[in-house]
């Protein structure tokens, strides 16, 4: 097959993680025999320095005529101290998820066995965690009307949500509950805010044409204090922008870490992937950044914008082998074991693409990634 892929790097280490992502799609295409045309584009911080805009109408016009992109983060600390800029690099972010209406964001949480002990919370708690994460993602109060009044002393964001854009993801939750364990948690506010009851009115009518899959709703304050008391209790969880963006980011401990976590922006034309993490430019440079999430990405783009089943998982395989092996980078290495040894970001991204290239290890029995796969497809 041959397809063209825009790839994104923009900010910080979203550089870095990004060309280990472009490794592993050009091992991919190699050992499966596809073609990757690749085209650069520039967003965030990066655009603003060299265009004056964080998404160049260049950008988006190669954004709109290419079959997926990879996107690796963007940010600087410079606008982080400084709220008066008018010009921001998630500006870039924000208007390309608009422009391109990728108005459902999927983060998958799964847990590697491996890494069990790498996160904060108590193993037995997290062991067989699985949750598939709707974050819709072209509403809310990202997008509502905003401003300042009374000489700027005030300040508004405006919370709002339409039917159709409810109707829409909503669908989208059910039918992949369908394929996992078929229950529905949507998460909001309803006993504060009126979008939020819509947001609950819209979901039970079309939870009514999912007979088959269980529907529950829980507040958002209730939501992030189960996620960490019972990650088990969740299989799919539906939320609107704000909400889906703080629990993501919670949940990824439930995984180890913000270093693991791929996601999948998909609305009715092209899919947009990229790490949940941020430009982290605390570390920007050094090297040590973990690509595993672009990586993931990588296996989410060719499972869901190439429908190539069999290389999305050659790759989740091998990513599960290196870390079988020890491999690791530092956030989700735990040192006090020998047997762990630490790897940089392009070290990483090189195990993956031997562990590719190398079928052997990559068929182990003991290897399950199916179900990855069916949770998202
Ligand atoms: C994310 C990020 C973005 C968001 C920022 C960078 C605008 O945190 O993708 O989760 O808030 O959506
Ligand atoms: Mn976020």
């Amino acid at each position: 097959m041959h397809k063209k892929i825009v790839l994104l790097p923009g900010d910080g280490i979203g550089k870095e993680v990004t060309t280990e992502g472009k490794k592993v799609l050009d091992k991919i295409a190699q050992v499966f025999n596809h073609q990757f045309e690749y085209e650069y584009a520039a967003i965030g911080h990066d655009a603003i320095e060299s265009t004056g805009n964080p998404l160049p109408d260049e950008t988006l016009i190669k954004l709109k005529n290419c079959d997926a992109i990879l996107f690796g983060a963007v940010g600087h600390p410079k606008y982080d101290n400084d709220p008066t800029l008018k010009v921001r690099p998630e500006q870039g972010l924000l208007k390309m998820r608009k422009e391109l209406g990728l108005y459902a964001n999927l983060r998958p949480i799964k847990l590697f066995d491996e890494l069990l002990h790498t996160s904060s919370i108590k193993p037995e708690v997290l062991k067989g965690s699985d949750i598939l994460f709707f974050r819709e993602l072209t509403g809310d109060v990202y997008f509502g009307e905003k401003g300042r009044k009374d000489g700027r002393d005030t300040a508004f964001d405006l919370m709002i949500y339409h039917r159709y854009e409810v109707e829409r993801i909503a669908h989208k939750a059910f039918q992949a509950a369908r394929t996992r364990r078929k229950k529905v948690t949507s998460v909001d506010k309803a006993n504060v805010l009126e979008s939020s009851r819509l947001w609950r009115e819209v979901v039970q009518e079309v939870g009514k044409q999912y007979p088959d899959v269980q529907l529950e709703h829980q507040f958002i304050d209730a939501a992030a204090m189960k996620l960490i008391q019972n990650p088990r209790g969740f299989d799919v969880v539906l939320t609107g922008n704000l909400f889906g963006d703080i629990l993501t980011d919670e949940a990824s401990q439930i995984a180890g870490s913000m270093g693991l976590l791929a996601s999948a922006s998909v609305g009715d034309t092209v899919g947009l992937y990229e790490p949940i993490h941020g430009s982290a430019h605390d570390i920007t440079g050094k090297g040590i950044a973990n690509p595993l999430a672009s990586i993931l990405s990588v296996a989410l783009l060719l499972d869901i914008s190439f429908g190539m089943k069999q290389e999305s998982e050659a790759v989740i395989t091998a990513v599960e082998a290196v870390l079988k092996q020890g491999f690791r980078t530092g956030d989700i290495a735990d040192t006090s074991t020998d047997k762990v040894k630490i790897l940089n970001t392009s070290t990483m991204g090189s195990k993956v693409v031997e562990q590719i290239e190398n079928k052997e290890p990559i068929n182990m029995t003991a290897l399950n990634t199916a179900s990855f796969i069916a949770s998202i497809s």
